[in-house]
């Protein structure tokens, strides 16, 4: 049996390891830090497409291929493929076109508006009381987002995207929202078209650097689960978000299989959504994948094939990832610094019990050692019993690797006062 899948990041290196624990596994394109021997199976690296691969089960990571319709040209030959349609992956491919569906659906979300004039993006700005909002309607890797408090610099933000000087064409229409209050989590489910199962939740951390601040980036580290996200905020968030928004896509004639990420703010009122994605986070992924308990191939393929039943388990472990970027990350990435600390596996050179290396952006030299290629280029995954000593496992890990500008945050976790949630 083998399991193919598609991308090359932090996230799919989490989902190679995972699902060597049921099948052999190929990525497609992959990382050189991914191929190795787990639990018995291989994990290789191919770019040969993965309609050539024609694998047993095809999982896609990234949003882009989805948004691009691989999912349907897998399903059109057969393959099992967790994994939206191009019509579904629109959700994440316009923020436009999912605030139109969740306010179909009676979803709670931000108020918004969507232009593509920056003269009434300035008059809806002129409305909002701050703060505020800015974001590309088309993909920006997660870094097309700007929350402000300050209404000039939202009108700036809006002429540099609306203009294409900022992100190029994803930016020519922007979505401007007002601002939400509240503790973001990130809740993913598994949809096989009519049942929907949770998976465990996590929190991500957005910013580029420490204390919140900084750009958006992709994510700079996460962990799972958040202790103060029960399971009655979960079911609320699949009763009030998700289900209702397959519901409004249905009525559209549009079917969801695959796995979809709803980025919540639990907020004074309850919960509301403030994206929809269309895969795994990442750096989500290498939080919540590790802690399956259930047998991953069964439970992938089970999405794939409409034969979801029950909820799967997690183990009681507490997984925490920090994410390790380039210089210059998120504006301007400066690759091809030579990274010390690993073995030629890609992994620790002085290996710790209950850490991971999850390669993101990273090549590999003839001599097996491996240089920076990209924005985020390493994760230290940590498993453990309590929160704190994934911590302490991830940070010291990050700790023994290093190459000249690596930057990281130092405040991955939980906050030093713990969080309550409102309501
Ligand atoms: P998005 O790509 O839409 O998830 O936005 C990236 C990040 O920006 C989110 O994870 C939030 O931290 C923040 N953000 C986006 N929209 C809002 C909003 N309406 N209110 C507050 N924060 C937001
Ligand atoms: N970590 C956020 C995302 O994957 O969109």
């Amino acid at each position: 049996m083998t399991v193919c899948v598609v991308g090359q990041g932090g996230r799919e290196h989490a989902m190679a390891r995972l699902f060597a624990r049921s099948a052999d596994v190929v990525v497609t394109p992959g990382n050189p830090g991914m191929p190795g021997e787990l639990f018995g199976h291989k994990i290789t690296v191919d770019p040969a497409s993965p309609e050539e691969l024609g694998a047993d089960l095809t999982v896609i990571g990234p949003e882009a291929p989805l948004v691009g319709g691989l999912a349907d040209r897998l399903r059109a030959r057969g393959l099992p493929v967790v994994g939206p349609g191009a019509a579904a992956a629109a959700l994440e491919g316009s923020k436009a076109f999912m605030k139109q569906v969740l306010a179909e659906a009676g979803v709670p979300t931000a108020r918004y508006g969507v232009f593509d004039d920056l003269a009434a993006a300035r008059a809806f700005l002129a409305e909002l009381p701050g703060p505020f909002v800015v974001k590309t309607d088309g993909l920006a890797a997660g870094k097309g987002v700007l929350v402000t408090p300050d209404r000039e610099e939202a009108e700036a933000d809006a002429a540099a995207k609306l203009s294409g000087r900022a992100f190029g064409a994803a930016g020519h229409r922007v979505v401007i929202e007002a601002g939400l209050d509240g503790i973001e989590c990130s809740i993913h489910v598994l949809c096989d078209g009519p049942t929907v199962v949770p998976m465990a939740a996590a929190r991500d951390f957005k910013r580029a650097l420490d204390g919140d601040r900084g750009a958006n980036t992709g994510g700079m580290g996460g962990y799972s689960p958040p202790p103060e996200v029960d399971d009655a905020l979960v079911s609320r968030v699949i009763d009030e978000a998700v289900e209702p928004t397959l519901a409004a896509l249905g009525r559209r004639g549009i079917e969801y299989r695959g796995v979809l990420y709803a980025g919540i703010m639990v907020t004074a009122d309850g919960p509301a959504v403030i994206e929809f994605n269309v895969r795994f986070g990442d750096p989500e992924a290498q939080v919540v994948l590790p802690r399956l308990a259930d047998d991953p191939f069964e439970l992938f393929l089970a999405t794939a094939t409409g034969a979801l039943r029950a909820p799967p388990a997690f183990a009681p472990a507490f997984a925490l990832c920090v994410v390790a970027a380039a210089a210059g990350y998120p504006e301007a990435p400066v690759v091809g610094e030579r990274i010390d600390g690993l073995g030629p596996d890609g992994q620790l050179a002085d290996p710790i019990d209950g850490v991971t290396v999850l390669h993101a952006g990273t090549t590999k030299d003839p001599d097996g050692a491996f240089r920076v290629a990209g924005g985020r280029v390493l994760g230290f995954g940590a498993l453990a019993p309590s929160l704190g000593e994934a911590r302490d496992l991830a940070y010291r890990a990050a700790g023994s690797v290093r190459w000249p500008g690596m930057h990281l945050r130092r405040d991955i976790g939980p906050p030093a006062r713990p969080a309550t949630v409102p309501g």
